[in-house]
């Protein structure tokens, strides 16, 4: 088996981990989450999200999370922008990336974005054009695409299909996600491979849920088959508000822990990460839902190779 030296790691803390809380927490926490995963070395910090305030009343302060953040060279701090109207707000705040988001389930799309999938898609496709004008990457998401709290079993066709429409527009940094967290590694084949195979420009990275304790399997079984990009959220925070029952996603540092223990680099500093996802999780009043945070003891020196 052979596995990459690197793996790119897509901190979603500060969306996705924050997004589902239902109080809301102080703009300058949010700043602060921010700066701190990019000092724990970072590189991709998903900052926000430009959505309709009434729908996530969470990150209504989005224009005030991305202006104020202090940005570190090498960092990247991308937003989620489900329209045009979220993207002119998102690249007057600042951002260099964003994210446009669809699923691979037509119910789940409805509830989340309140467009069918062929409308997402053309609500892309002005920001993508608009973005390469303006030299502003572009990330796809597509979720729901192992299950959808509405429909059950999605078949991979179904996501393979959203993602070629993805990569007509032009987008090639796809994440495929496990929303509600039912995958189990044995499945993660029969989505991921014929990606893979498909077309070798895509570059793909698994969103996990760990809603039944599955998301480090999935992650390994991800790399076995060659994907070398990740998102996760620091204390395993996480959740999306339109779908039910979804909790938090691969706590970032469990997955760090794996990666640094078999050698490969993610450029994170293992011990202040565990420190930020103490932080965090204590600023929320929770428990940190990952495990490796929980930890009380290092049988060895926490970025030691195996
Ligand atoms: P819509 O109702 O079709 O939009 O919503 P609309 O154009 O009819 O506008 C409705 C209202 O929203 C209007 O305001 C607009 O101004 C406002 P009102 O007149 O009622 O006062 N509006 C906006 N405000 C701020 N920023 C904007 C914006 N656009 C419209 N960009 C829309 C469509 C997509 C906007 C809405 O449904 C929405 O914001 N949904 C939020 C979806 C969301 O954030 N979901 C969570 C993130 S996705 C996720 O978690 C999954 C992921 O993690 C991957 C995975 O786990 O699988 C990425
Ligand atoms: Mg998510």
């Amino acid at each position: 088996m052979s596995l990459p030296g690197e793996v790119r790691i897509v901190e979603v803390g500060p969306r996705d981990g924050l997004q589902n809380e239902a109080t809301l927490v102080p703009t300058a926490t949010k700043v602060a989450l921010v700066e701190r995963l990019a000092g724990a070395g970072l590189r991709t910090v998903e900052a926000t999200s430009f959505v309709n305030p009434k729908a996530v009343p969470q990150m209504a302060d989005a224009t005030e999370v991305l202006s104020t953040i202090e940005r570190r060279d090498g960092v990247t701090y991308p937003v989620l922008t489900p329209n045009m109207r979220g993207y002119d707000a998102a690249v007057a705040a600042g951002a260099t990336s964003v994210s446009v988001f669809t699923a691979a389930s037509e119910s789940f799309a409805q509830r989340n974005i309140k467009a069918s999938i062929a409308e997402s898609i053309q609500r892309f496709a002005p920001i993508v054009e608009q973005a390469e004008r303006d030299g502003v990457h572009v990330r796809g998401y597509v979720s729901t695409a192992w299950g959808c709290p509405f429909e059950g079993p999605i078949a991979p066709s179904a996501v393979h299909h959203v993602v070629d429409q993805l990569a007509d527009l032009g987008i090639v940094d796809i994440s495929i996600g496990d929303t509600i967290g039912v995958a189990v590694p044995g499945e993660m084949a029969a989505v991921m491979q014929p990606l893979l195979d498909h077309d070798a420009d895509l570059e793909l990275a698994l969103h996990l849920h760990d809603t039944r304790g599955t998301a480090l399997a999935n992650a390994w079984a991800g790399l076995e088959l060659g994907i070398t990009a990740f998102d996760a959220s620091v204390g395993g925070l996480g959740g999306c508000p339109f779908a039910p029952g979804a909790t938090g996603n691969l706590a970032t540092e469990d997955l760090v822990w794996m990666l640094h223990r078999h050698g490969i680099e993610t450029g994170v500093d293992l011990d202040q990460l565990v420190e930020v996802a103490r932080w965090i999780t204590g600023e929320l009043d929770q428990h940190v839902r990952g495990h490796v945070a929980g930890a009380r003891i290092w049988p060895w020196a926490a970025d030691a190779r195996a």
